[in-house]
């Protein structure tokens, strides 16, 4: 069937006001032109689509399918149309968002609220370690990522957004809590540590640290779940080495503590990144933007500079 889309709309205001004067003066066309369209649909078609009697007219059992075509697909076009100018306007689109899993309830905070001024968004976020980021950004699958130290060897555009300092925690009775001054680094490492596992920022973060200390460990479990850290610590365990941001509302409760060690916290910092060059939908500036805003008024908690 060779029909366009302009003979649909005009046998779509034929058939709504039964009239052909009517369309050709709704569609300011000349009648002879709205005659025209119907006839080559009708050809199309082969059959007649309308009943003439007299002035009357009214569709055939062939008009009514045609009705139902016309309305279904003129109405499609009508979304389509709706949802590219909402594309056009930032206000629709994918937002391909990854984050570091020490960033991940920072991130999902940013993205309900930004999400409440773009409800016809479409999000897809990952939460992974930085080996995971750093794969997805060789890959070219994700538009953009929020991560600690990016790699250095991707050409990657990158924002530094806010401080991400790492702590130390402990249960709340730990001996080492709240003395008058920081705890030597000799004390500190002679503590049985839950570590992040290798391919994590955080753990890369520590280990560095390590080295510029020319120490190791005394022992150490690993975890690849902040939350599993956190609790394992909380159990007693050993001590943690985390991101001061996965750990807020446990330090306000009372569950989890800091001690205070020399050379502590170490101070990282999340970045906005984004593959070179790659051109991201207006969504996604809109989104970056936004979280570079947010993130100057989101503190860490503690004193990281
Ligand atoms: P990760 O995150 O330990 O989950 O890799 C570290 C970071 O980049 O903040």
């Amino acid at each position: 069937m060779n029909i366009t889309i302009r003979q649909l709309k005009v046998f779509q205001k034929v058939a709504i006001l039964q009239s052909f004067t009517r369309a050709s003066k709704a569609l300011y066309l000349t009648q002879p032109a709205v005659s025209m369209q119907i006839k080559q649909l009708e050809e199309a078609v082969g059959l007649k689509l309308f009943d003439k009697q007299g002035r009357q007219i009214s569709l055939t059992d062939a008009g009514d399918e045609i009705r139902l075509l016309s309305d279904s697909v003129l109405q499609q076009i009508d979304e389509t149309q709706h949802q590219l100018e909402q594309i056009a306007s930032g206000d629709r689109g994918k937002l391909r968002l990854a984050v570091a899993t020490t960033v991940a309830s920072v991130a999902t905070r940013l993205m309900a609220r930004f999400n409440e001024q773009h409800p016809a968004m479409s999000l897809h976020f990952t939460v992974t370690n930085r080996n995971g980021l750093i794969q997805l950004l060789e890959n070219n699958e994700i538009d953009i990522v929020i991560m600690g130290l990016p790699p250095a060897e991707l050409e990657l555009d990158t924002q530094e957004l806010m401080a991400n300092p790492l702590v130390i925690i402990a249960p709340p009775t730990h001996p080492l809590c709240d003395l008058d001054r920081p705890v030597s680094l000799n004390t500190l490492f002679k503590q049985d540590f839950i570590l992040r596992e290798p391919g994590s920022g955080t753990r890369l973060a520590i280990e560095r640290f390590l080295n510029t200390q020319g120490r190791t460990l005394q022992s150490s479990i690993e975890m690849n779940s902040n939350d599993a850290i956190k609790q394992s610590v909380a159990e007693g365990l050993g001590l943690g080495i985390v991101s001061v941001h996965t750990v807020t509302n446990e330090l306000r409760q009372g569950t989890l503590k800091l001690i205070d060690a020399s050379g502590f916290p170490l101070h990282r910092s999340w970045y906005l990144v984004q593959r070179k060059g790659k051109r991201l939908s207006l969504l996604s500036e809109r989104f970056k933007s936004y979280v570079v805003e947010q993130a100057k008024l989101i503190s860490p908690g503690i004193d990281s500079s």
